[in-house]
């Protein structure tokens, strides 16, 4: 998904620059985002190039050993292009290696996690104030307070029409390969009267589309308040017109959720739901706790209330022990599922994981050989998946600009990203509407469009 920064935050002409990255999943994003409007009332506005920031805060991925890479390689190139910033790094990585980026970072002043993201205005303060007095104080805080950061967030800025919702952070499912449950903590849930108050604030930003967000989206449950009873009570906020969620896992897609698909017409046709691997033998030692056949029965129980769900996932080739029978059967369900978008990585032996201690690891050429092959398949499906759409009218929310004049970006009800070409007056017009859509060509990653109808 882009990355949505606010227009409120990118447009003001702040007198201190602050220059914000965020890696990796949407959470993230979440947090970023959060991190900036926190840091606007010390007078701190988004820039786009390192070297016009007072501070740079790089909120970072810890998932796989290439975005530990990036966040070390971009400590050295931030540090080149603005030598006086001072540099903070928050997110997974921050939590998970801490102390190795102090120790091999000294251009690094301030360390930070996913749960302490609102306490970075009070680091800043300890980091400056030692300046100021001619000291060079370094500060971290990688505490786990639980819900804390959301009593701290802040109001939220201008939005495009579609804005993202953490309602639920952690995993308690320790897959073995995954670092998750160690960066962002255990299983939390938002209260629903909280979620629903910061969704009234951002409507009246013209938000018209909520993604709640969660490690497992569909575990949420908080006083007896399940995902789709939550989605209900998001529902009859008169201007969110859509409701999407991710990421889910298997196991936690209960029939309330499944029935939701049907009965709650703002519950957008979309379902991401990560297999990982098609062998039920690597899904022993992932420690995924489904099988083969309860994912596939799941996808089908949707697909029989809600026929037209696009359905995405996310796959990991070459797990310790993988053999290529084993690699044959997630080709195969890969093809079975017909994904109309899905995320495919090699394994990346994460340190302090149990897989990452399993003697029988595959060897990195054999890794990026399977990816290529699992990638032809899920590219395979989802240029099927795009073709159908040809020739029909599909309502699109449009969120940005296109490539060119009169043309205007969204997304459709299935999540599947359109083009839309119309007169320039009309784009200035129609930007955060939803409109109807006649899709004329399908590309790879996305359709094409001209609009049909001004609608909502
Ligand atoms: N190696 C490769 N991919 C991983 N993921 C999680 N941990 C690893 C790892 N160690 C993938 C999973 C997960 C997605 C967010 O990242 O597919 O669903
Ligand atoms: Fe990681 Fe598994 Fe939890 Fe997903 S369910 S965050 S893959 S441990």
């Amino acid at each position: 998904m882009p990355v949505r920064i606010t227009d409120a935050i990118a447009a003001t002409k702040a007198a201190r620059g602050l220059y914000l990255k965020s890696y990796g999943c949407q959470m993230n994003v979440y947090d970023g985002l959060r991190i900036a409007e926190l840091l606007q009332p010390q007078g701190f506005g988004l820039v786009e190039d390192p070297a016009e920031a007072e501070l740079v805060v790089l909120n970072t991925c810890h998932i796989r050993e290439k975005a530990d890479d990036k966040v070390f390689s971009d400590i050295g190139r931030i540090r080149k292009a603005s030598p006086n910033a001072i540099i903070a790094v928050g997110g997974c990585t921050g939590q998970a290696l801490g102390a190795k980026v102090m120790q091999q970072a000294p251009a690094v002043k301030i360390v930070f996690g996913p749960q302490t993201t609102h306490r970075l205005p009070a680091l800043l303060a300890k980091v400056e104030e030692g300046r100021a007095q001619g000291f060079e104080v370094r500060a971290v805080d990688t505490d786990f307070p639980e819900l804390e950061k959301f009593d701290h967030l802040p109001t939220p800025g201008a939005y495009g029409p579609s804005a993202f919702v953490t309602i639920q952070e952690g995993c308690d499912k320790f897959c073995t390969y995954c670092v998750v449950p160690y960066t962002r903590g255990a299983e939390i849930c938002r209260p629903a009267a909280d979620i629903l108050h910061e969704i009234r604030q951002l409507v009246t930003k013209g938000v018209k589309e909520v993604v709640l967000l969660g490690q497992n989206v569909n575990a949420y449950n908080h006083a007896g308040i399940t995902l789709a009873a939550l989605c209900a009570q998001v529902a009859t906020i008169p201007e969110i017109a859509r409701i999407r969620f991710t990421t889910s896992h298997p196991n936690n897609t209960t029939a309330d959720l499944i029935e939701a698909f049907a009965t709650n017409p703002k519950l957008m046709p979309y379902f991401h739901l990560p297999v990982q691997a098609g062998s039920n033998r690597t899904l022993e030692r992932m420690n995924r706790n489904h099988t083969v056949e309860s994912y596939l029965a799941t996808i089908a129980a949707v697909r029989q209330v809600r026929p037209d769900v696009a359905i995405s996932g996310d796959f990991i080739v070459g797990f310790p022990g993988e053999t290529e029978d084993d690699f044959a059967e997630t080709l195969k369900v890969a093809a079975y599922v017909g994904y109309f978008g899905a995320y495919s990585f090699a394994y990346s032996p994460r340190p302090g994981t149990p897989a990452a201690e399993l003697p029988d690891h595959i060897d990195e050429v054999t890794k990026k050989t399977r990816l290529a092959a699992l990638q032809a398949v899920l590219e395979s499906t989802s240029h099927t998946y795009m073709q159908q759409f040809v020739g029909q009218t599909v309502e699109v929310l449009l969120e940005e600009r296109g490539n060119q004049p009169g043309q205007l970006r969204g997304r459709s009800a299935h999540n599947v990203p359109v083009n839309v070409n119309m007169a320039e007056a009309e784009a200035v017009a129609l930007m955060g509407q939803l409109v109807t859509v006649k899709v004329t060509e399908a590309a790879p990653r996305s359709l094409i469009g001209r609009l049909h109808t001004s609608a909502r």
